[in-house]
């Protein structure tokens, strides 16, 4: 298949173009597009037959659902049933935003897209070129993040092309997207609603809208084979081909033993990589050593933590180590994610000198 590519801002957007990418969509077809968390992998919701290439393309298992974008508010009764006082509040606080919102699910919604669960999981995101093309394709867009199962989700429309080139109908190419980690996921079917995976939308936004609210304990834990209540959360993610571990304690210690370690792993023949923020960065030591930014600035962190990952790979770094982040607020979507990517391997210097 033919990947074709359009390029196109939230400041200029090409109607004909997006009609166009719109009408493969509601013939079945598969367009990948920019949000402002990630980049999308879109199909048609309602068409099993959309749902089933979307897992074929990514190479995803068919039990872990999928979300559904829709472009407004008033589109949620036809895919839910029975939309909650507290739904309504969520959607006016924080849509369009990166918040989705899981809800039973009406008979519209094929089974295909729900991976055979009765919720549904739902968001409207906050980027003009997605609510468009949603509108054109008939409302209704299940979109993962557009990236092989199992690797990070793609923050340019350079790594959608890496991954899903020749898989998919189209890329719609709008930038380097902004918050660059997916969605917050609440379960509004259970009391109090649950946040299964974080993300810019934090549990303390979401409690002041809504009051009590619980978390999916494995958020930040090894789930040591207790299975998160989000499918997808359970596989291992977002990991880098290389071995990668997180390193906590205090700062000066943290640098000196990253170097230590990583002196050692270059003796030993291996390609070394460090994930640091600036403040740190010139003291580091290793073949490839990269910033996220300020540690003060938690957006820079977010936004290019996938795109380390991914750089690190191009590079064929086989042994990375990384600063560890605060879990407060937004903090903990970025750890969540740098945990996975590790499989929770961290090496916490102020228990080890307790040892
Ligand atoms: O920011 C985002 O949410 C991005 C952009 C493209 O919108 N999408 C995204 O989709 O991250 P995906 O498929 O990569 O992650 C969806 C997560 C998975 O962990 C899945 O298991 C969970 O949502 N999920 C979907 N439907 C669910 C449901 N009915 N119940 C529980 N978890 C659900
Ligand atoms: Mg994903």
């Amino acid at each position: 298949m033919n990947t074709k590519v359009i390029r196109m801002d939230e400041g200029h957007i090409e109607e004909a173009l997006l009609r166009e990418a719109g009408e493969v969509l509601k013939r079945g077809g598969l367009v990948a597009f920019p949000t402002e968390t990630v980049y999308g992998l879109g199909g048609d919701a309602l068409n099993p037959d959309s749902s089933r290439r979307i897992y074929k393309a990514k190479g995803r298992p068919s039990d872990n659902p999928l979300i559904v974008h829709i472009c407004r508010w008033e589109d949620i009764r036809q895919i839910v049933s029975g939309v909650t006082r507290e739904a309504e509040k969520l959607a006016k606080a924080f849509w369009p935003g990166p918040l989705t919102m899981i809800l039973p699910k009406s008979d519209r919604v094929p089974p295909e897209t729900t991976g055979g669960l009765d919720t549904v999981a739902v968001r409207m995101p906050a980027h003009k070129v997605a609510l468009k093309l949603i509108a054109y394709a008939g409302g209704f867009v299940a979109a993962p993040s557009a990236n092989i199962s199992g690797r990070p989700s793609p923050t340019l429309a350079r790594y959608v092309e890496e991954d899903m080139g020749g898989r998919i109908d189209m890329v719609v190419d709008g930038g380097q997207v902004g918050i660059g980690l997916e969605s917050t996921i609440i379960d509004m079917t259970v009391s109090p609603p649950q946040i299964l995976r974080p993300g810019f939308i934090t549990g303390q936004m979401l409690a002041q809208v809504l009051g009590e609210i619980s978390e999916d304990d494995t958020i930040l834990r090894d789930d040591g084979g207790q299975a998160p209540r989000a499918p997808g959360m359970k596989y291992r993610h977002y990991a880098p081909s290389g071995e990668l571990t997180i390193v906590a304690g205090p700062a000066d210690r943290v640098v000196e033993y990253i170097n230590v370690q990583t002196a050692k792993a270059a003796a030993a023949g291996e390609k070394t990589g460090i994930i640091g923020t600036d403040e740190a960065l010139s003291r580091y030591r290793a073949d490839v050593v990269k910033s996220l930014g300020s540690r003060r600035d938690e957006e820079s962190i977010a936004r290019r933590l996938y795109r380390a990952l991914r750089e690190f790979d191009e590079e064929k770094v086989t042994r990375i180590y990384s600063e560890s982040f605060q879990t407060e607020g937004f903090g903990q979507a970025i750890m969540n994610r740098l945990l996975k990517a590790a499989g929770h391997k961290v090496v916490n210097l102020e228990e080890e000198e307790r040892k």
